[in-house]
């Protein structure tokens, strides 16, 4: 029997083609994972459409909860916000997908784990040090890395392969979403000059459709995690979502950002993320009245740390753990338990 490779699977054309690329050039089996941060629509279309490729075995996973209470929560609590502007969401999502690669990879007996991202951003560099942190015995192929292949002739490998091409319009940006954000780069929008046109913005309306006057909310935290929302208790998927809808309503979490990117470039970039924006003012506001103007100060240091961590793939690292417990510590003295 081939040993096994385990591919992060999002069932769009480059990773349809990864399945059998690997196949070819390394000879591995390949199990495919998906996982459910928020992003995706309908796994078992995915988990069929995996196998449709040539897949041995397709693992699909809900990871919602687990994303919102072991990655976003942290982050919120440390006042995670890259360069005071960016939530994080994409970053805080890769260490999650590590972790969970890893673990399939462990559950099939594979020696290797794949992934689809490009040479050019954060996300390849975020992967591959959650990767080879986790299980450094591990072989990590990045199959958009090698190949060189264009669109055209990714389309051709498909058709050739008879694998079916996904019959959606490539779109004219780079698009990753999950439950903390939606981020948007490449195409018009990396001339800074370029107004972000209307077709970049899903999640949040158009600031002149916004229903006229405010809309309060009552959000509740325990130790700097949110637990309710105008009274009423509920857990953090829905709590997010609850949010997302009434803040993107208001055209809540528009961001437009030049970015320094891990990489050393700069990178103009558009995000969409109106619960997260509402959530992190919130937590500051409740820190600025109980903790003490020194203690405020000195969790501002930690925050653009922690960003930074996060942002450079830097989550299952000495330094984090650390944050992570002054952090806690800090949020015990917001709710009053000191
Ligand atoms: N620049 C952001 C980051 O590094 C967003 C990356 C979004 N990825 C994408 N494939 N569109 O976290």
């Amino acid at each position: 029997m081939a040993d096994k490779a385990v591919l992060a699977y999002s069932g769009g054309l480059d990773t349809s083609v990864a399945v059998r690329w690997i196949k070819e050039k390394y000879g591995y089996d390949v199990v495919t994972f998906t996982v459910d941060i928020g992003n995706v629509a309908n796994l078992e279309a995915i988990r069929l459409k995996a196998l449709n490729a040539g897949a041995v075995d397709a693992v699909v996973a809900d990871a919602r909860e687990q994303f919102i209470s072991d990655y976003v929560w942290p982050s919120l609590q440390a006042d995670a916000l890259y360069e005071g502007e960016y939530s994080l969401a994409t970053a805080i999502g890769r260490p999650l997908i590590a972790r969970l690669l890893v673990d399939v990879a462990r559950e099939k007996g594979a020696v290797a784990v794949a992934h689809g991202c490009t040479g050019k951003g954060n996300d390849q560099v975020r992967l591959d040090v959650g990767i080879g942190t986790l299980g450094p015995d591990l072989k990590i192929i990045a199959p958009a890395r090698e190949w060189g292949m264009t669109r055209e002739e990714l389309i051709h490998y498909a058709e050739q392969a008879a694998i079916p091409v996904p019959v959606t319009r490539k779109s004219p940006y780079s698009i990753d979403e999950n439950l903390w954000g939606r981020s948007i780069e490449t195409g018009v929008l990396e001339d800074p000059w370029v107004e972000p046109p209307a077709d970049v913005y899903a999640w949040t309306r158009d600031p002149d459709k916004t229903p006229a006057g405010a809309r309060y909310i009552e959000i509740e935290f325990v130790q700097g995690v949110p637990v309710g929302l105008d009274g009423t208790r509920m857990g953090g998927v829905k709590l997010v979502e609850t949010l997302h809808a009434v803040a993107g309503e208001h055209g809540v979490g528009r961001v437009d950002h030049v970015e320094n990117r891990l990489v050393g470039i700069k990178s103009r970039e558009i995000y969409e993320a109106p619960a997260a924006t509402v959530l992190l003012k919130a937590h500051a506001a409740l820190q600025n009245l109980v903790l003490t103007k020194d203690q405020l100060r000195f969790k501002a240091l930690v925050a653009t740390q922690y960003s930074d961590l996060i942002y450079n793939g830097l989550w299952f690292s000495g330094l984090r753990h650390n944050l992570a417990a002054y952090v806690e510590d800090t949020q015990r003295f917001v709710t009053g338990m000191v």
